[in-house]
């Protein structure tokens, strides 16, 4: 089994959390894509979905799937998204599209999160892949410099501007020991917009797609 078969194997299981006639959650990515397909066949069981980045907004519109505004739609019971490492505890890194402050800001409002990934996501410690933070344009250099303090490396996601008009750091050489109070601390510095650290909110059921079939982590 490929990779992406895995993670269009797990989009599909996610199909079970569904709340019939509901505003469902939709994250964006590669894993994510497969899940608004899957979706897409029982769209007339759900009232509508709120997209975590413009990508996903266009591509549950061409689906036929309605579009909510998350200031309408009030909480939401669940929300289904992809992760860039996740451990088993359910911390994740997120933001590899770049989309990590709104899936944050649409994690932040659903009742239950599930995180959808392959098997190659499941990782000991977080911060081998890079961990990316959004960051006001010009707060730019003062946010670089405070990162390196605290031991990472940033380097600036070239030619990438977020739905939100600003820049990606992606962060280098951390090892996510204490994932909680790391976030914290980097939502502290002045200048950066979100982390992409989901650990003071973690998902709350891990779908993990592997070759001996999907894999539930709570
Ligand atoms: C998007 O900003 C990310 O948080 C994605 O959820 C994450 O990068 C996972 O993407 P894939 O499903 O493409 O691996």
């Amino acid at each position: 089994m490929t990779q992406d078969e895995m993670k269009k194997q797990v989009a599909r299981a996610a199909l079970e959390y569904v709340d019939v006639g509901g505003i469902i959650g939709v994250g964006t990515g590669s894993t994510a894509n497969h899940f608004i397909d899957a979706l897409a066949e029982i769209k007339h069981k759900i009232d509508g979905a709120v997209a975590s980045s413009e990508v996903t907004a266009m591509r549950l519109k061409s689906h036929g799937i309605d579009v909510i505004d998350l200031n309408s739609a009030g909480d939401l019971s669940v929300y289904v998204d992809g992760a860039d490492e996740s451990t088993r505890f359910l911390h994740l890194v997120k933001g590899g599209g770049g989309a990590l402050t709104r899936e944050k800001i649409v994690a932040a409002a659903s009742k239950t999160f599930v995180c959808i990934a392959d098997d190659s996501k499941l990782v000991d410690i977080l911060g081998e892949f890079p961990l990316p933070i959004e960051v006001i344009p010009m707060a730019r250099s003062y946010v670089a410099r405070q990162i390196v303090k605290l031991g990472g490396d940033p380097v600036l996601r070239e030619e990438f501007t977020t739905d939100n008009g600003n820049i990606i750091l992606d962060v280098h050489n951390l090892q996510i020991m204490e994932p909680v109070k790391m976030e914290a601390q980097l939502n502290n510095i002045a200048g950066v917009v979100t982390n992409g650290l989901f650990a003071i909110r973690p998902a709350d059921v891990l779908l993990l797609g592997s070759k001996d079939g999907v894999k539930t982590i709570t």
